[in-house]
């Protein structure tokens, strides 16, 4: 059989000849609110730059290594800030072996905060994770009026700019590939001034229905769902999405015309095509990585804490990946099954997230504390039946997606959720995958998992005892099957799609 090395190295051809056919038609230009890299001024005044969190710097690394390309993105922090000023142009990013010229937005620091924290982040995110709790919140309040007025639509205005700015000087407009909530309304600003540009929007996160699209005022949804359709493809990560972001086109928009088989929204003589692509990860470069000695290293110190059954889950600490409710189930398989105490162990991996909005500092607390109960009520000197790692450290969270026997992915609902794809690929004990209905990866990996309804407490408590008790043999099937599906469509696959359906559309331009 072919070695998984040579199997990725094959792709990996493939791929890259995919992408120097690419750039022989046109050039390409990413935007994303956050950049591949971070700036921060050190206390002596000099700039650093970290790599991004994030899994979009990630996804495009085998883009990089290939082709140039350009990327505009936000500056966040006071060194993008300074970075922008100082360079007065795109700066090639310090990252080994990618050829990124980064080109940073920047707008007043207002405006900014308006943008991000007011309306993206919770408003927006909010209302695609179906995070309110409608009979309070939200309040669509003045303050909303303004971060719409000063800060989404002003951001994606400077958006727009600049990406055509970019794109001026080439023998052809490049191709446009935008990205997330952040920036629905750029295509709109970006196609005025360019009406050739092969233009790509992927959204990232789900796409709800439009009763709960109806959270927002009519104009500001109108306005949304109109403007994301001056691009050429409009993507999402599941045909659910697909199906959600048509409908609403219908109710939304007065004079559009939606193809539901075709998947179309048309208006006169311009015709969007509505079209998903499972978002995956670089499984070459995971692969690699999870054999580091970095790698090697937490494998290591965390063995002291494995017992004969570890449960693992790699989260944000987010509200919406459902984190309390995983840890209660664990609770009641406790208090029911006294058999397994000393002989299971769960280690939780929670990175700090978005703690300048309070629900996320409260979400935080509230999860550590149950931790500490879970460890009162059932713990003693020799076990502690939870470890919480609150902290960023991804070696460590490969490390032990390496050795769990049971991986639980329970979010309440998720674009897609990168960890139910890392974890299968990387285990290597058969572990078993337990994963929420409501994850976009459950389309493409539930037949190989346990599948949970993420608010079904009970459900999750005899999911987690079906996968203990699971025989050997049922275990590798469904491990293997995740293992090949994993690599198969992994984001070369995820890009390639994207690349082609984009080719199509700058032909039709000739
Ligand atoms: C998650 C989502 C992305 C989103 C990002 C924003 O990773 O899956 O779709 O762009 O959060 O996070 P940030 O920290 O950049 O605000």
């Amino acid at each position: 059989m072919e070695s998984r090395q040579s199997y990725f190295e094959k792709k990996q051809e493939r791929f890259q000849e995919l992408c120097q056919r690419m750039l022989a038609e046109r050039r390409l230009i990413v935007a994303s609110n956050r950049g591949p890299v971070d700036y921060t001024v050190a206390p002596d005044g000099s700039l650093s730059a970290q790599r991004a969190a994030g899994g979009l710097v990630v996804a495009l690394s085998p883009v990089s290594r290939f082709i140039p390309l350009t990327w505009v993105a936000a500056a966040m922090s006071e060194g993008d800030r300074r970075l922008a000023e100082e360079s007065g142009g795109p700066t090639r990013v310090p990252l080994p072996e990618q050829e990124i010229y980064l080109r940073f937005v920047v707008v007043p620091r207002s405006v900014y905060q308006r943008f991000y924290s007011v309306f993206c982040n919770p408003l927006l995110w909010f209302i695609q994770h179906y995070m309110w709790n409608t009979p309070r919140t939200p309040s669509i309040a003045r303050p909303v009026y303004e971060a719409w007025e000063q800060g989404y639509v002003r951001v994606n205005e400077a958006f727009a700019q600049a990406v055509v700015e970019e794109a001026s000087g080439n023998k052809r407009t490049p191709f446009i590939f935008l990205h997330d909530y952040h920036l629905y309304l750029a295509a709109a600003g970006i196609r005025e001034a360019l009406p050739d540009a092969p233009i790509l929007h992927f959204t990232h996160i789900p796409w709800p229905g439009p009763r709960y699209w109806s959270i927002l005022p009519e104009f500001m949804r109108r306005e949304i769902h109109e403007k994301i359709c001056s691009a050429d493809i409009v993507s999402f990560q599941t045909m659910r999405d697909v199906r959600d972001f048509l409908v609403c086109c219908e109710e939304f928009l007065k004079g559009v015309t939606v193809d539901h088989r075709a998947c179309t929204v048309a208006r006169d003589e311009w015709i969007t095509r509505v079209t998903y692509y499972p978002i995956s990860i670089d499984a070459a470069g995971l692969c690699q990585f999870a054999v580091s000695p970095e790698v090697q290293h937490y494998e290591e110190s965390l063995s002291q804490l494995r017992r004969e059954i570890t449960i693992v889950r790699v989260d944000r600490a987010e509200p919406s990946k459902n984190i309390l409710r995983g840890f209660r189930a664990y609770d009641n398989l406790l208090d029911r099954y006294p058999g397994l105490h000393r002989r299971v162990v769960f280690l939780a991996f929670l990175v700090p997230s978005r703690s300048e909005v309070s629900i996320y500092r409260a979400y935080a607390r509230d999860l550590l504390e149950l931790a500490e109960t879970i460890n009162g009520k059932y713990g003693d000197d020799e076990w502690q039946p939870i470890h919480v790692f609150y902290e960023e450290n991804y070696a460590q969270a490969v490390a032990a997606m390496r050795f769990y026997d049971v991986l639980l992915v329970n979010p309440l609902i998720d674009g897609m959720n990168l960890v139910a794809k890392e974890g299968p690929l990387v285990n290597t004990r058969d572990g078993v995958l337990i994963l929420s209905e409501m994850a976009g990866a459950h389309e493409q990996l539930g037949e190989y998992a346990l599948s949970v309804c993420p608010t079904d407490l009970e459900g999750t408590v005899r999911a987690l005892a079906s996968a203990i008790t699971m025989p050997v043999e049922e275990k590798r099937r469904r491990a293997t099957a995740l293992r090949r599906a994993v690599q198969e469509e992994d984001i070369t696959f995820w890009m390639q799609r994207q690349f082609r359906d984009l080719m199509a559309v700058s032909r039709r331009r000739h």
